[in-house]
């Protein structure tokens, strides 16, 4: 077993999430010249351009004397810590050591470093074990569609950010005027088991002329979406209101097992007005994105402070307990003994 696959052992809780996948680390554009730190998997990691351009992942610690190597600056294609100047490549191999004497050879010692892989303007970095690992996801943005991103730092497990993306019938409730209104149209959920996770296919609701963003389908238009969970981590939102389509992709990093920080990508594509479109939703859903903040932050605090499990599951909770199992079927914690206890599939029937 190899030294990083030991340490990673050590380091990472099996509860919040499995290792052996790729985290999005950070947005392309986040990561210019200059050293920037993140945490994943309690994890703390440094990333940095080199002038090839090439991003580099190294743990956060410069193996002299511990310091934060993310303080100190990017020289050459190497980052050097700002306590006593050790250069460190992007493979962790010490390139520089100011100090030193006549004969005396540089550091053998490396830093840890990770598989990098830069795609779709994101970073993704892989900390597991296995020295091939197959890529990353693609979400590539679709030509003609609108885009725009969120980047937010939740208080929260991402099991709660999960289940919260993935749940509609909190809609016209915690985001009541905005998003829907207050639940009014029986509607149809179809949940189903992927290989990768599970799908929702909600239908029977129609545009109900109330002032929310659902105005847009007009009174009586058909809305349909599917709500679907990809292991472990990626939760995609697609609605179809007339000729308009929004993808919503929501990307969880775990940094602990408390907090994640949460990458959230929407396309719309909603001729001729897609560009007004793509502005006007980036507006609304980054007030959709703070109000599910402050819900989410408080849950997490009032489990902390309460513990146990929900106490009322009720049929429109359906989607976020076939979620919950589908999360847990492929954690470590519960490998050893998962199945899917329930049927492949479910359709169930509540107000929205
Ligand atoms: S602590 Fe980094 S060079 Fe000394
Ligand atoms: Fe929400």
């Amino acid at each position: 077993m190899s030294a990083i696959r030991l340490e990673t052992q050590k380091l990472i809780r099996p509860m919040i999430c499995d290792p052996e996948n790729w985290f999005i680390a950070a947005r392309s554009d986040q990561i210019k010249r200059r050293p920037l730190r993140r945490i994943i998997l309690e994890r703390p990691l440094v990333l940095f351009r080199e002038s090839s351009g090439r991003v580099s992942v190294l743990e956060d610690r410069c193996p002299h004397k511990h310091v934060a190597l993310s303080l100190g600056r990017v020289v050459g294609d190497s980052i050097e810590c700002p306590y006593h100047g050790l250069c460190f490549g992007g493979d962790g191999r010490c390139t520089a050591q100011p100090s030193r004497a006549p004969d005396e050879p540089l550091p053998q010692k490396r830093v840890p470093h990770f598989m990098v892989v830069e795609q779709d303007d994101w970073i993704w970095v892989y900390l597991g074990a296995n020295p091939a690992p197959p890529p990353p996801p693609r979400y590539e943005k679709i030509l003609g569609y609108g885009w725009f991103e969120l980047h937010n730092l939740m208080q929260a497990p991402m099991d709660l950010v999960l289940e919260n993306g993935l749940d509609c019938s909190h809609t016209g409730i915690a985001h009541r005027g905005l998003f829907r209104s207050y639940p009014s149209q029986l509607v149809t959920s179809s949940i189903e088991e992927t290989a990768t996770g599970i799908r929702v296919r909600t239908t029977g609701e129609r545009g109900s002329g109330g002032l929310d963003s659902m105005v847009l389908a007009g009174r009586g238009t058909a809305i349909e979406h599917i709500d679907a969970f990809i292991r472990p981590h990626t939760v995609r939102v697609d609605y179809w209101v007339r000729k308009a389509h929004f993808i919503t992709i929501l990307i969880c990093t775990p940094e602990t097992a408390s907090r994640t920080r949460v990458y959230t990508r929407q396309g719309v594509l909603m001729p001729p007005v897609t560009a007004l479109a793509t502005l006007a939703s980036q507006l609304v859903t980054r007030k959709i994105v703070s109000q599910d903040k402050r819900i989410l932050e408080n849950q997490a605090a009032q489990i902390e402070l309460f513990g146990g499990p929900s106490r009322i599951a009720t049929m429109a909770d359906a989607p976020t307990t076939w979620l919950r199992r589908a999360f847990r079927a492929k954690s470590p914690a519960s490998a050893a003994t998962n199945a899917y206890p329930g049927p492949r599939g479910e359709k169930v029937h509540y107000t929205l």
